[in-house]
């Protein structure tokens, strides 16, 4: 299931150029699922494509896999005004989506705190949760998930960037 090209079903749809859809493989079962769509992104309709989209493949490169081994995608499909946080009720209007691209997932990542929002319904901090695996529920169906911070969330926090880079360590591991 995706979205019609021209979909409405939230107020993103105004200020969108393009719908940002997953990109990747389906074939290893692992998913990355980040915030939304940045400038860069909502130009080309790839997610992952600016500065964020270079750390993550950087710290792929370095754990032995790339960006075409795994299913990239995010919580909503659109650009959201002035890269605010997607609300609750776009994330809500575009989960089908996202429940669509998870069908067949072995092991999901959430990139930071609106990805943990919308797969866990976690509101809290993310270094309580980082790097702890748990299990979603996703259609009636358990999930391994884990939590970790979002690349942009690496830039400026050490701390975070060595979160990260296990986490994406873990992956390269198991695809080995
Ligand atoms: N940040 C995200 O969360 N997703 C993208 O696609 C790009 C930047």
């Amino acid at each position: 299931m995706r979205p019609e090209p021209d979909c409405r079903l939230c107020g993103l749809c105004e200020g969108r150029t393009n719908i940002v859809m997953p990109d990747g493989s389906y074939d290893t079962g692992i998913v990355f699922v980040g915030e939304a769509p940045g400038e860069n992104e909502d130009n080309k309709g790839r997610p992952f494509v600016g500065r964020s989209g270079q750390i993550l493949e950087g710290m792929m490169h370095d754990a032995g896999f790339s960006r075409s081994d795994v299913l990239i995608t995010n919580t909503v499909k659109c650009r959201p005004p002035n890269n605010r946080d997607p609300t609750k009720e776009e994330m809500v209007a575009c989960r089908p989506f996202l429940e669509s691209e998870l069908y067949d997932a072995e092991l999901v990542i959430g990139l930071g705190k609106s990805a943990c929002r919308d797969l866990m319904g976690y509101e809290g901090k993310m270094d309580e949760i980082v790097n702890v695996p748990i299990t979603i529920n996703i259609r009636g169906r358990d999930v391994n998930f884990i939590p970790t911070y979002h690349p942009a969330a690496t830039i400026y926090n050490k701390n975070a960037r060595a979160e990260l880079r296990r986490t994406i360590e873990t992956v390269g591991e198991m695809l080995r």
